[in-house]
């Protein structure tokens, strides 16, 4: 029989650890750790006009990655006439000096080149679940930019790791609303066909919650958790419900980008993706940790967007480094 004091004990051990914030996550369903990829040096600045040096791109990197940003979706190796943004991509790569994980996009087999002649060991490759989109995004419909990906995951180096993007997953700028089991069909194939990581592209930011969990029903239906990666951009202010979303379903990967930097130029009016600082806010009230220092983040990103005359677009990023001048 168990005394009423040991019960006792038992409720405020529970309730202390309640109010600290791991188990709370555990308890809730949410994840304990999640791994951030920092999108802004690749989604962040592809769709601006002017070039921005690749120094500044390599800088940019080295100072987040000074934040504890672990996980970079760092460049891009696409035709130059197409985004002549990410044209340096192999010189960002060599120009960064930091020891992180630098992920480059590559929509076929000789963006895979270039990306393993830079020494890239992490990739990610291109989908969408609409024709409409992968033909103006990558000149391929969804079934030709399928069998590129099959080819770059059976042909690449054995030691190099695969993350595929689905864009357009819940909406497409041309085709409207999309299928949840058909896009849920693509993330079983991919991770069949041996992509270590499918993350959802959101590209216009048009979801609610509601389509969030709707996809992940479908989606979490046919593959594990651990493959499964969220990217949501912020046109329509849901971005961040959208993570919430994904948190609790167990998503622990999500890509994000340091002042809200983002667009993409193949999606219409499709604005920048969810905000760094504001996806670590989020993470910090929940107690999901993520290694990161969002004031930290929000200084650098602040101080970038100074220098290259864009808009800073964090909402908790303004809020940290207002707090933190109140109190200097
Ligand atoms: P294409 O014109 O069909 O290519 O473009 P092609 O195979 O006919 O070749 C034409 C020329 O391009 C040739 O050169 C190729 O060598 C060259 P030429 O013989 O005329 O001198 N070429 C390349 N050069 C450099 N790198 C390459 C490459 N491939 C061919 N990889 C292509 C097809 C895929 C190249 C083009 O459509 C392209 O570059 N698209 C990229 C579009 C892009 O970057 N979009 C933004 C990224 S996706 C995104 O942002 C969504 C995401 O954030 C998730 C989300 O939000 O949903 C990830
Ligand atoms: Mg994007």
């Amino acid at each position: 029989m168990v005394s009423s004091d040991l019960l006792l004990q038992v409720c405020f051990w529970l309730a202390g650890d309640l109010r600290t914030s791991n188990y709370r996550g555990l308890v809730s369903g949410y994840p304990k750790t999640v791994t951030v990829t920092e999108s802004s040096s690749r989604d962040g600045l592809q769709s601006l006009g002017a070039f921005v040096p690749t120094e500044a791109k390599a800088g940019l990197i080295d100072n987040l990655a000074a934040t504890g940003i672990s996980t970079f979706d760092a460049v891009s190796f696409v035709s130059p006439q197409w985004v002549p943004q990410m044209a340096d991509g192999a010189e960002v790569i060599s120009a960064v000096s930091s020891d992180v994980k630098l992920i480059g996009l590559v929509p076929n087999m000789k963006g895979l080149e270039h990306a393993a002649d830079a020494g890239l060991k992490h990739v990610a490759v291109l989908t969408s679940a609409s024709d409409a989109f992968s033909e103006r995004n990558i000149n391929a419909t969804v079934d030709e930019a399928m069998h590129r990906i099959r080819r770059i995951v059976l042909e690449g180096p054995l030691d190099m790791s695969f993350r595929a993007y689905v864009s357009t997953a819940t909406h497409c700028p041309f085709e409207g609303e999309q299928d949840p089991d058909w896009v849920a069909h693509l993330v079983e194939t991919l991770v069949e066909w041996g992509v270590n990581e499918v993350f959802l592209g959101e590209t216009i930011g048009r979801a609610t919650p509601a389509h969030v969990d709707r996809l992940l029903d479908d989606v979490l239906d046919r593959v594990p958790v651990d493959r499964v990666g969220v990217h949501f951009h912020d046109t329509y202010g849901q971005a961040i419900a959208n993570t919430a979303a994904s948190l609790a379903r167990g998503i622990d990967k999500m890509d994000s980008s340091a002042g809200g930097l983002g667009g993409c130029p193949y999606a219409p009016g499709a604005l920048g993706n969810v905000a760094t600082e504001d996806v670590l806010y989020l993470l910090d009230g929940l107690g999901i940790e993520h290694g990161i220092d969002a004031e930290a983040v929000a200084r650098v990103a602040q101080q970038f967007c100074v220098d290259n005359n864009l808009t800073y677009n964090s909402r908790a990023g303004r809020a940290l480094l207002a707090a933190k001048a109140d109190t200097l």
